[in-house]
Order: structure tokens, then sequence, then C-alpha cells
């Protein structure tokens, strides 16, 4: 086998991360897409000792797990890859995906996992997206998202089935708007023109919309009857605003912001209590099935009356001020700033006086408290987790066992990383009790995990 032959393969199942997987004279080949079932002919485009990456060319005989895809965008998009795929099916696969994992990085022999939570919705449960500006022919301006598998390309949206209708009605209304004031997309590696990406997030309980245009500049033609036509186009849209960001950084990331409408504030509703949401702090994409993966985590702390709770990795206080209510103090860490602010206000909007938050990246602020270095070391009951897709540092994962919390709340964003850290927790005296996976992202190769870890 060799880079560019062409294979005849099936796919047999699909790997965490999403890509196909298959097997060709006894190597695991990765193709880019291909449902379990399928047989496919594949070309070679990367060969490593252990396993080969493949492209698909041509499916010679469809799976019987094949239904047909509602987006037009579907063979282009980077989106949503799995919307061919039965979605019982997408269930099963992940559900698999986290009992591996655990088994082969976690060296957990039988993993507790539960039967994973299917999506509330499989369609238009995201209350955030992002779409992309990129320079198309003859100084035209695509506004759209990325093709599949590129960094560079960008396809100009028709209609997306992930976020909320209003939210492609945005999308459809600036690209008009683009193309007719002559917007000049900014190029991402010329590092030329002025828009950059639009942000919309339309929260599900509350209704409320927000839209949120990233410009390398801030002279951007008309902007404000831009703002205007925004704003008008359905009550929903309580606030607009312009982001600038002059570094090279292709992120959607504001140096600086102008309110254009409204006051740059949404609310959104989750398990009964408020909480302000602003562009750049986190906020679950998926508000639904976010206040069943809250229940899930409150359930498995087993917190009792009084108790404290230390929750790493806070955000906006979400977790914490859910806990507020059964805790006698509850401390969230948090590392960005803006995040921090909107949680002590999150706190007193629900008149929560038993919440105190820190500002930090978790390892220092637990090397702190160790050492003494920090006043107000808490003596949790219980601590929940809830980092970004890397996980725990070795560190911190270690400071936490130093605390003797009776449980440990495992919220993870990825298998991979939540298997390695059950392993280190366990060489540090905490058992895994039970994994709950839950499907955020229908169509989509992620999945959530609430894992409870007690002290054995
Ligand atoms: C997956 S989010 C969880 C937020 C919150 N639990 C929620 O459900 O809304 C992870 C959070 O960790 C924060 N974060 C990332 N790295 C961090 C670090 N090293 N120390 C503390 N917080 C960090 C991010 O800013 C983000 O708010």
């Amino acid at each position: 086998m060799k880079v560019n032959d062409l294979l005849n393969l099936e796919v047999t199942d699909i790997a965490l991360g999403g890509k196909s997987l298959s097997r060709q004279d006894g190597r695991v080949v990765f193709i880019d897409r291909g449902v379990p079932g399928d047989r496919v002919v594949a070309r070679v485009t990367r060969m490593r000792r252990a396993f080969a990456e493949a492209r698909l060319e041509r499916i010679e005989h469809a799976s019987p797990l094949r239904v047909a895809a509602p987006c037009p965008h579907v063979q282009r998009c980077g989106g949503c890859r799995f919307q061919d795929l039965d979605y019982t099916e997408q269930l099963r696969i992940k559900q698999r995906q986290v009992n591996d994992t655990l088994q082969r990085l976690g060296a957990v022999a039988e993993p507790p996992v539960r039967a994973i939570v299917p999506a509330p919705e499989t369609f238009h449960y995201r209350n955030k997206m992002e779409f992309s500006f990129h320079p198309g022919a003859e100084g035209a301006v695509v506004l759209g998202l990325h093709e599949r598998g590129t960094f560079d390309r960008v396809f100009a949206l028709d209609t997306c089935l992930l976020p909320s209708e209003l939210t492609v009605r945005l999308v459809r209304l600036t690209q008009g708007f683009a193309a007719a004031h002559r917007w000049r997309a900014y190029h991402p590696s010329r590092h030329e023109g002025v828009v950059r990406f639009l942000t919309v997030r339309h929260l599900s309980a509350t209704g409320q919309c927000a839209v949120h245009l990233l410009a390398a500049r801030d002279d951007v033609p008309a902007l404000d009857a831009w703002a205007r036509d925004v704003a008008a186009l359905d009550p929903a849209v309580r606030t607009v605003s312009l982001g600038i960001n002059r570094s090279r950084a292709n992120v959607a990331l504001a140096e600086e912001e102008r309110v254009l409408v409204g006051d740059g504030l949404l609310v959104e509703r989750l398990r009964g209590l408020d909480f302000e949401v602003t562009m750049n702090a986190f906020l679950q994409t998926n508000s639904r099935q976010a206040e069943a993966l809250y229940g899930e985590a409150l359930a498995a702390a087993g917190l009792e009356r009084g108790e404290t709770l230390l929750d790493l990795y806070c955000g906006t206080g979400t977790l914490s001020l859910l806990f507020a209510g059964v805790a006698g103090e509850v401390v969230g860490v948090e590392s960005v700033p803006e995040a921090l602010v909107a949680a002590r206000r999150n706190a007193t909007r629900n008149g929560i006086a038993n919440a105190r938050f820190v500002e930090g990246e978790a390892r220092r602020v637990l090397r702190e408290w160790a050492r003494g270095e920090r006043p107000q070391r808490p003596r949790p009951a219980v601590v929940v987790v809830d980092p970004p897709r890397a996980g725990l540092h070795p560190r911190v994962v270690a400071r936490v066992a130093e605390l003797e919390p009776r449980r440990v709340v495992y919220v993870s964003c990825n298998p991979a990383t939540l298997a390695r850290d059950v392993k280190d927790f366990g060489e540090r005296g905490y058992r895994l009790d039970e994994v709950a996976p839950f499907d955020m992202f229908p169509h989509t190769p992620h999945i959530e995990c609430v894992a409870r870890l007690a002290r054995a």
C-alpha cells in the first residue's frame, strides 16, 4: 500500500473524532467519509507505520444504515458530517466509543457506562454559530462555512439545519447587504480586507438573539444601516455589535467591542436560573441538552445540605449557581475575566449569596491554595471539573485528590482526555463509579459525558 493507491474498502466503524474505519492487509485505514456497511473506493493520502489515511472517491455499495441527508450542503460542509447516518446508529456508535476509550486509555476493564442520552432535537439545536467571510471571485464577498477539511475555503451558505431559522435569515440578510455595499472580506493568509466573521447567538429558552460582526478595521461600509436592518428583521434580535480584531490570528475573538444596537447583553434560562451571556464567555451551545447534562452533574455530586462544592473551570457560573441551592458554599474557579464578571453578576441576578468566584488558571489557583499562598482554601465535599477538550493537567488531578473530596464529578467534552484523567484519578485513590454520555451535537463526532468518581 502506498500514497495514491486506490483501495476497495468496507467501512466497519467510526473512530473517535469521526473518521471512518476500515482495514486492508491487517492495517487500519482511516477514510474521511463513509458510514459502517458502505463498500467504497478510496485513495490513500498518507501512510504511517500503524495506519493509513484515505479520501473517499466513490461509494460502490451504500450501507443500509444510510439515510437521506436533509441539508443540501452535506457534501461540502465541514459541519455535521453524520447527517447521512441513521440517528439511532449515531448514538450506538458514540456509546461504544465512550466504552472502548475508557477501556483503552483509561484502563477500566468494564466501564460503568450508562445508556447515552439522545438530544431532545436532532436539528436546530445550536444556540450559537460562527460564519466566515472569505474573498470570492472578482472581489465578491462570500459568507458561509468552511469546506470540509479546509481552513482556507468557504462556501456561501444557503441554509443550515443546526442553528435556528432566524440565524439563517440573518446570514442571508448579511450576504445581501455585504454584496450591495461591497464589503471586502478579510483574507486569512494575505491579511487584507475588512470583514472576518459573523456570529449569531439565538437562545432557545428565552428566545433572545445577538448578532456580532468581527472585522479587522472599523470602517465597514454602511455599518449602522446594516445593524438597523439586522435589528429590524425580527423582534428577537436584542443586540448587534461590532468587534475589532486587528491581529493576524484567524480567530473570532475581539480585541475591542462596539455595541451598535441594544446593550450587548443576552440572558438564557437554564434549570430555573438566569444567566447573562456575553460574546467572549463560554455557554453550552445546546441549551436544552445542557439542562439535562447539568441535572446529571447535580445528581452525580450527591451534595448534602451545607456542604462545600468546588467548581473548577466554572465559566459564567452555571454549575456553581445551580449547586448553590444545596451547598453551604460554592467556590468557582475560571481563567477568563469576562466569564468571571458574568458569573458574579449571575449570582446577584439570581439572589445567590453563597457563591464566590476566583479568577485564575485552575492549576495555579490550586497550587497557591496548597502552598498557603492564597487565602480561603476551600475544603470541598465534592469537586466538579468541566475543562476544555485538553482535559486536566496531571498536577490538577493531584491537587484535587489532595483536597480529599468524597466525590469528583467530571463533565467532559472529550472521551479521550476523560479516560486518561480517570486513570490518573484511579492512581490517586478515586474509583470510576458511573459515566453518563450525552449527545449534545447530533450529526457531529462530539460526545459529552458526566463521570462520577468516588474516594475508595
Ligand atoms: C467547557 S467550559 C465549562 C464552563 C461551565 N462549567 C459551563 O458549563 O458553562 C470550560 C471553561 O474553562 C475555562 N478555562 C479554560 N482553561 C482554564 C484554566 N486553565 N483554568 C481555569 N479555567 C479555564 C474556559 O474559559 C471555560 O469557561
